[in-house]
């Protein structure tokens, strides 16, 4: 107890035992442990970044050189080959996915983990139902099982297996499931000191979804992963149930090109977006937030017409195991990044209050930077992207419903079927399983096949 105490001090985190005596044996048990875990060094270093004088680069901006969503020439014929490597891989199980669900959800408003939260149309099928079935699509068409690797954080780990639990992993063989948590770390005041949301309470934040590459290293996950044969992971987030974590010619082109680490990008849907854009900074490539992009650049438009900085970042990357390995031996080489957020700390006086306290994160688009060779494939927004993040409006349920049927209903459009029913709003009632359908193609070869009534509607299941 003295010497933690003591190493708390010389570090000018005394604070913490500011309230010990007020403290049942208990909290001061449970406190003890918590100090116990916290990487003291991380803290002092995230303490001179925070009081560090901020410095004023400018960097010059660029975009990324961009493989086109519709290849012609010699791309489609890249494309062609891509896609046969692509499937080569997914049926050698080479592939293992990995889906970052260790955030908050505080925009969206729900309790619980996110991906719990309902979108299908018709069957109000779940974030973690949707990629569930993407990867047991990719079971069935690739004749092989693949590990799904699903970080959790603290605040919802427990939940997040019990959902699985309580839905029989989707189908899918719960020994190919496997669950991890990203680490929680201090958040600290404005003095760098850390934040106490209660008189024995440690405050501790997630460490961005850069920590999902750190908790697979230090969960053993990534060495098990490397045993099984799994050579690239499949990265995607859980707001996103139309990101596909077995798309052959992604993985392809990021094989062809002998690349660490790629990405998936849409066409941002005009020049306020609010989505990061990968580009070039100084000569290296990373993802540029809205809020660091010049407003003469985020305006600037090629001699097409089309935005110059327009690679919508959508959080699908493929990375290489051994660069996974290579970023997280001895510790994660990703750079922290501060966000200022609002929080509660107890004062001198036992009370708790609102502060506006710092938290540290890393983000997973920052190893883009370390690699010699990574691919930047341009996807169809509406086949591929339709987050869920806010309650309502833009990248809102309601939005992500209705961009679902859409999707749905386009299809049923190239199949020349008669158009489905609709609700009092004029939205289709629609909606098509990933494992009947990903794509117009897939959905074309499965005719001519009958839709399932549900709910007034259609479902092709
Ligand atoms: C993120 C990207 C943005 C991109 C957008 C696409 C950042 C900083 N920005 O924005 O460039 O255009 O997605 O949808 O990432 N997560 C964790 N642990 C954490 C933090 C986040 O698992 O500690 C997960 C969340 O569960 C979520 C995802 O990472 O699935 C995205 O995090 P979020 O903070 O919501 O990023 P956005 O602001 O949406």
């Amino acid at each position: 107890m003295q010497e933690l105490r003591a190493r708390m001090e010389a570090a000018g985190q005394g604070h913490v035992f500011q309230h010990w005596n007020r403290l049942s044996t208990e909290e001061q048990e449970r406190l003890v442990v918590a100090l116990e875990g916290v990487d003291l060094d991380l803290v002092q270093a995230h303490r001179a970044l925070l009081l560090a004088p901020e410095s004023a680069s400018h960097p010059v901006l660029e975009p990324p050189k961009l493989f086109p969503s519709a290849p012609q020439g010699a791309d489609a014929e890249r494309a062609q080959l891509a896609i046969a490597r692509g499937q080569a891989w997914l049926s050698q199980g080479k592939v293992g996915y990995v889906l970052v669900a260790g955030g908050q959800g505080s925009r969206l408003g729900f309790e619980g983990p996110k991906g719990k939260f309902p979108v299908g149309p018709l069957t109000g099928r779940t974030l973690f139902g949707w990629h569930a079935a993407r990867i047991r699509a990719a079971e069935i068409r690739y004749e092989r099982r693949a590990p799904w690797f699903v970080m959790t954080s603290a605040s919802n780990d427990a939940e997040t297996r019990g959902y699985f639990e309580s839905e029989r992993y989707f189908g899918l063989d719960p020994d190919s499931v496997h669950f991890f948590q990203q680490a929680m770390i201090p958040a600290l005041d404005r003095e760098g000191r850390m934040v106490m949301s209660g008189p024995g309470e440690l405050f501790l934040a997630p460490n961005g979804h850069g920590g999902t590459l750190d908790a697979l290293h230090s969960s053993g996950l990534l060495d098990r992963a490397i045993e099984m044969g799994i050579e690239t992971f499949s990265y995607f987030q859980v707001d996103n149930p139309l990101a596909r974590p077995a798309d052959p010619l992604f993985l392809g082109l990021h094989l062809l090109e002998g690349a660490h680490m790629s990405s998936k990008v849409v066409a941002k849907s005009g020049p306020m977006e609010k989505v990061g854009v990968l580009g070039m900074a100084d000569g290296v490539l990373g993802c540029i937030e809205y809020s660091d992009l010049p407003p003469k650049l985020r305006d600037a438009t090629d001699d097409q017409g089309r935005l110059m900085f327009r690679a919508g970042n959508i959080a699908v990357h493929a990375l290489q195991a051994q660069f996974v390995r290579e970023l997280t031996t001895d510790g994660l080489h990703l750079p922290w990044h501060l966000a200022r957020k609002q929080m509660p700390a107890v004062d001198e006086k036992g009370q708790t209050q609102t502060i506006e306290g710092i938290k540290f994160e890393t983000f997973i688009f920052d190893a883009l930077a370390r690699c010699p060779h990574s691919v930047t494939l341009e996807v169809e927004r509406a086949l591929e992207f339709s987050p869920v993040k806010n309650a309502e409006g833009a990248d809102s349920p309601d939005s992500c419903r209705t961009h679902l049927t859409e999707l749905f209903e386009g299809w049923t459009r190239a199949a020349h079927l008669a158009a489905p029913p609709r609700d009092g709003s004029g939205r289709a009632l629609i909606e098509v399983d990933p494992c009947f359908a990903e794509t117009t193609a897939d959905f074309l070869a499965r005719m001519p096949r009958q839709a399932h009534p549900l709910a007034g509607g259609w479902l092709f299941a």
